[in-house]
């Protein structure tokens, strides 16, 4: 059936006479820059350190396929997160691309398989709609991407003898490798983090985007869809994409923790929550939120919300140091919610009642968790072990994000009326350093003055 759809939207000649004329008459492909990117060193460092790891093992690191979206469409390439860390290969990933660390040796080698250019006197370039350069774009040579990346190369079709002489191997399925590779990347190196300032730094211009898109927002229907655009917009020109779809979420919206549907209306005397990030083109990625008034200015109940959640992540802000367990900065940030909560008259108990693990009352309002590691993946470092993520010490180099809320849903019966329907979170991204943290996203305005000035300059067209 499948075949049968595919010749049947197949309109490429095969005739003799075709083939012989479309294979003929091609220039010599300009050679592409061979210089060594600046990733490679970091790469090489990490892939000799997963080895002394593995010593005695192959272990076979997949960057995956092309995922579909329906029939033969397929969504944007994006290669494993661990293939890339390992590779620094990113968005020029060759898809089922395969690094090899042979680990059995007295020195591993480390060897990357991928499917080079064709030859114009093959058909592939003209009739695979997946991967002939006719249909998506020229692929390297062995030897470009084998400068580039400062790691041997082969072609993707000796993989299968090699894999057959080498009997047992490792994948990322193992959960001993890609633990170890997710733990691998809880501290930053100097590469990462200058790629982290940078996505940090483009999604800030995201966010002045988002602001300037607000009075037309609010003039459309479905504004939430404007705001979510007007961010793409910065996402696609500046980086390779968003880091997770955008929350654009106005009203009582921003209650739902993952709004992505973002097809509500925009209205002035709403605040409206944004938790967006870009990706680079290296991959990393940004998380940020911001809650902004949609006409610029906080009413008095959603300025008492907002100073509340500011509060509990500037008490995480305050312990979040070297030596510290990771878990703690989200007890700190939990104590304030938890006093600010009983002071709104939102919880039967104390907030040392409330604080209890057998009670936690006042989660009602925040069920998230306050802080995750970022990176290559918004969630980074998913894989590692728990003892090592929330009870984890934090290091220098390590990057998170500290994001306490509150979410007064707008049917909740226990609220009084002029907080229900507020939702708001503030999200930044901060680099653990040798005595404390930086708030790599400090420049986007945090507090309620700043904010309501930031939205004035930024209508007025004073910054970009
Ligand atoms: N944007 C997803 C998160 O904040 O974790
Ligand atoms: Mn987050
Ligand atoms: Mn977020």
């Amino acid at each position: 059936m499948a075949s049968k759809q595919k010749s049947n939207r197949s309109r490429t000649p095969q005739s003799a006479e075709f083939l012989k004329f479309i294979s003929e008459n091609w220039a010599d492909q300009p050679s592409t820059d061979i210089a060594q990117w600046e990733v490679a060193s970091y790469a090489a460092k990490r892939r000799a350190k997963l080895a002394k790891q593995f010593k005695g093992k192959v272990l076979v690191i997949e960057a995956g396929g092309t995922k579909t979206r329906s029939n033969d469409t397929e969504y944007r390439y994006r290669p494993h997160t661990a293939f890339h860390y390992l590779t620094g290969w990113g968005t020029a990933t060759v898809p089922d691309s395969v690094l090899v660390i042979d680990a059995t040796g007295k020195s591993a080698t480390e060897t990357l398989y991928f499917r080079p250019t064709a030859g114009r006197d093959s058909d592939e370039f003209f009739a695979n709609p997946m991967i002939g350069e006719f249909w998506v774009g020229r692929r390297p040579n062995l030897a470009e991407v084998e400068s580039q990346l400062g790691l041997k190369t082969k072609d993707l079709a000796k993989l299968e003898k090699f894999l057959k002489k080498t009997g047992k191997h490792l994948t990322l399925a193992d959960q001993k490798l890609s633990e170890a590779v997710s733990t691998m990347r809880f501290v930053k190196d100097e590469y990462e983090i200058a790629q982290m300032r940078k996505a940090v730094s483009v999604t800030i211009s995201g966010f002045g985007d988002v602001v300037r898109s607000l009075p037309a927002a609010s003039r459309k229907p479905r504004g939430e869809r404007v705001v979510e655009t007007a961010f793409f917009a910065r996402a696609r020109t500046e980086g390779y994409d968003l880091g997770y779809e955008t929350i654009a979420a106005s009203g009582p919206n921003a209650c739902t923790l993952h709004w992505t549907r973002n097809d509500g209306d925009v209205r002035a005397g709403d605040l409206i929550l944004v938790d967006a990030g870009v990706e680079l083109d290296s991959l990393y990625t940004a998380d940020v939120t911001r809650t902004i008034p949609v006409n610029g200015k906080f009413t008095e109940a959603q300025r008492k919300v907002y100073e509340a959640v500011l509060e509990a992540a500037d008490a995480a802000f305050a312990i979040a140091k070297p030596g510290i367990k990771f878990r703690e900065i989200h007890n700190a940030a939990m104590q304030v919610i938890a006093r600010k909560v009983h002071e709104f008259g939102l919880i039967p108990v104390t907030p040392e009642e409330a604080l209890d693990p057998e009670r936690q009352h006042h989660r009602r309002y925040m069920v998230h968790g306050t802080s995750h590691h970022l990176g290559l993946d918004v969630h980074d470092c998913a894989q590692a072990r728990r003892e090592l993520y929330q009870d984890g010490i934090l290091e220098p180099g390590m990057i998170f994000t500290i994001e306490p809320g509150l979410y007064f849903h707008k049917d909740d019966l226990l609220v009084p009326q002029e907080l229900r329907g507020i939702g708001v979170r503030i999200e930044d991204d901060v680099l653990v350093t040798e005595t404390g943290v930086e708030n790599l996203s400090a420049a986007l305005p945090r507090t309620v003055a700043a904010i309501e000035s930031w939205y004035q300059e930024q209508l007025l067209g004073s910054a970009g």
